[in-house]
């Protein structure tokens, strides 16, 4: 069995050594300088052997590691055959048609509207098209007041204003806080959140607002490379009576 740290052991060792950042940098200055962050051109990604079309200006689930890692975390173990998913901020649709081959409905939100063609595109490919329900806005504004079982996000963890719809995958000024604000009226009262969080963005912010909420925070899986740490942080309404049985 693997051994999962605790969400207060990720806060404690939050920053990763002077080496390890310091060689993070220099592989997102190489990707930029070879043009991999362009995001410009249609390319083709395999997860979990299922296809996937990664359209210009939408997020690859697999260059940057973050869509591949949170996907591998939605299986029939996690995901139960009546689920209601929501998929905030799908991108390529990775984690909406992992979850639709368990689920029983997923709904895929984005605010870039070639997301969502894109994630449309991949449930068709993956004949789960009846499953997975497209919506194009704004966090949880097309959801309305809808609950879900599961929410899973991987969200724009860098700090600051976006430049282009193609930015918006890594950076934002407010979603960290409104999605903490948002979370309670879109769960279950049984339902969880797995949010996926990188030592190289501002994951502290995410945890702060998850914390301010009273949100019950638990490390679901962390996965370490040299230059950057994965985790996967399970969330639960302050005043869920479930017990986390750890899925690993
Ligand atoms: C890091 S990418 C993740 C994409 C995909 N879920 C994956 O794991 O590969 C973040 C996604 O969130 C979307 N996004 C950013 N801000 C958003 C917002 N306010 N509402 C909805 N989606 C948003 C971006 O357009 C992008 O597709």
């Amino acid at each position: 069995m693997t051994a999962v740290p605790s969400a207060a052991h990720s806060l404690r060792v939050a920053r990763l050594p002077l080496y390890a950042r310091l060689l993070g940098k220099a592989m997102a200055l190489v990707y930029r300088i070879r043009g991999k962050d362009k995001y410009d051109e249609y390319r083709m990604e395999w997860v979990q052997n299922m296809p996937f079309v990664v359209m210009p200006s939408v997020f690859n689930p697999k260059v940057p590691r973050t869509g591949e890692f949170l996907a591998s975390q939605i299986n029939s173990r996690l995901v139960k055959s009546d689920w209601e998913v929501l998929d905030l901020g799908t991108g390529s649709g990775v984690c909406a048609v992992i979850a639709a081959q368990h689920a029983q409905r997923v709904v895929a939100v984005d605010i870039n509207a070639a997301a969502i063609r894109c994630a449309g595109v991949n449930a068709l490919l993956n004949h789960l098209e009846h499953k997975v329900d497209l919506r194009h806005g704004d966090l949880f504004g097309p959801v309305a007041d809808e609950r879900f079982d599961l929410i899973v996000f991987n969200p724009p963890f860098m700090t600051g204003a976006p430049r282009d719809d193609r930015d918006r995958a890594w950076r934002s000024s407010d979603v960290a806080e409104r999605f903490a604000a948002g979370l309670a009226f879109h769960l279950k009262p049984t339902g969880f959140a797995l949010v996926l969080l990188s030592s190289f963005g501002n994951g502290s912010a995410f945890l702060h607002e998850f914390a301010r909420r009273g949100l019950h925070i638990s490390v679901l899986a962390e996965r370490r490379f040299v230059n950057e740490r994965l985790t996967v942080f399970r969330l639960a309404l302050p005043d869920s009576t479930q017990t986390f049985e750890r899925i690993r």
